[in-house]
């Protein structure tokens, strides 16, 4: 049994352990979110075409939205980054921090899924939304996917994984989720990681994650600041505005902030 104790951002999941990733967070998990985001991305004033996708991890988003759009995945994590080129060769893969990437080009559309999880403070959180307006086109539309807000957030205790390949390995977890400081920013994650080899050792791995709980507020507020129209939940892609008023495909992810980026400056 092994005890890890991180510092803020280099959690072992994410380093020696994420070749573990797509048996511990496997790829079909992602469809039904993916499909939805879909949707909210051809929403955009203008054709979204070239997305991208900022910590994108292992690709487990990318590789159900891939085939309809040109994806640019970039994760802070170069062990990440290999997991997700081996499952989405076709894809762009570039490493950076989420907070201070320049690309130097721009893309019709910029995805933050769960890895927004990480930012833990308002000034990080900003300067993310910072990134995804500067690479975002006029008439773009920028997504985040926070797994926690503050209103909403509950303790919780669950788990989740359970994928094999093919070589035997199997890996999953268990884990709770709490709030040491409700006046913060940030929840707590402890982790238990059950990584069991081909041969039958087992590996049990302990590890806290700090994951950000922000207002909902605090987003919009953020999201207005950096240039976007901002939207939230159910509004970033009401079913009235989509053809004949039907019902959006997939599943909405439990929270979703939008940013719309005006094609014009207003008032120009
Ligand atoms: C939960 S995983 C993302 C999984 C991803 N949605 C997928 O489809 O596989 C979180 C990711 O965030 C990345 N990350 C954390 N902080 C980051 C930062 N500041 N900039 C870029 N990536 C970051 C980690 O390296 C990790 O790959």
């Amino acid at each position: 049994m092994a005890f890890m104790a991180s510092t803020e951002g280099e959690y072992r999941l994410y380093g020696d352990l994420a070749q573990w990733w797509p048996l511990i967070s496997p790829t079909q998990e992602y469809a039904d979110e993916a499909a939805y985001l879909a949707a909210a991305l051809d929403s955009a004033e203008r054709p979204v075409r070239e997305v991208l996708d900022l910590g994108s991890g292992g690709g487990h988003v990318a590789v159900h939205l891939k085939d309809r759009f040109s994806l640019t995945l970039l994760d802070i994590s170069q062990d990440m980054l290999q997991v997700s080129r081996r499952l989405n060769p076709e894809c762009e893969h570039r490493q950076g921090d989420m907070r201070t990437a320049r690309l130097g080009r721009t893309f019709d559309a910029v995805l933050v899924h769960d890895a927004v999880d990480y930012i833990t403070s308002t000034d990080d959180l900003r300067q993310v939304i910072e990134t995804a307006f500067a690479h975002c086109r006029p008439g773009g539309i920028a997504l985040f996917v926070p797994d926690y807000v503050k209103e909403t957030f509950h303790e919780l205790t669950g788990g989740g994984g359970g994928g094999t390949d093919g070589s035997g390995r199997h890996g999953s977890f268990v884990e709770r989720t709490w709030d040491p400081d409700p006046a913060d920013d940030w929840v707590q994650a402890d982790y238990e990681i059950t990584l069991r080899e081909a041969d039958g050792t087992v590996e049990v791995v302990h590890e806290t994650h700090r994951l950000g709980a922000f207002s909902r507020a605090a987003w919009l507020s953020l999201l207005r600041a950096a240039g976007f129209e901002p939207r939230a939940g159910p509004a970033v892609l009401p079913a009235a505005g989509l053809p004949g008023g039907t019902k959006p495909a997939g599943r909405m992810p439990d929270n979703l902030f939008a940013g719309r980026r005006p094609a014009t400056r207003q008032g120009a």
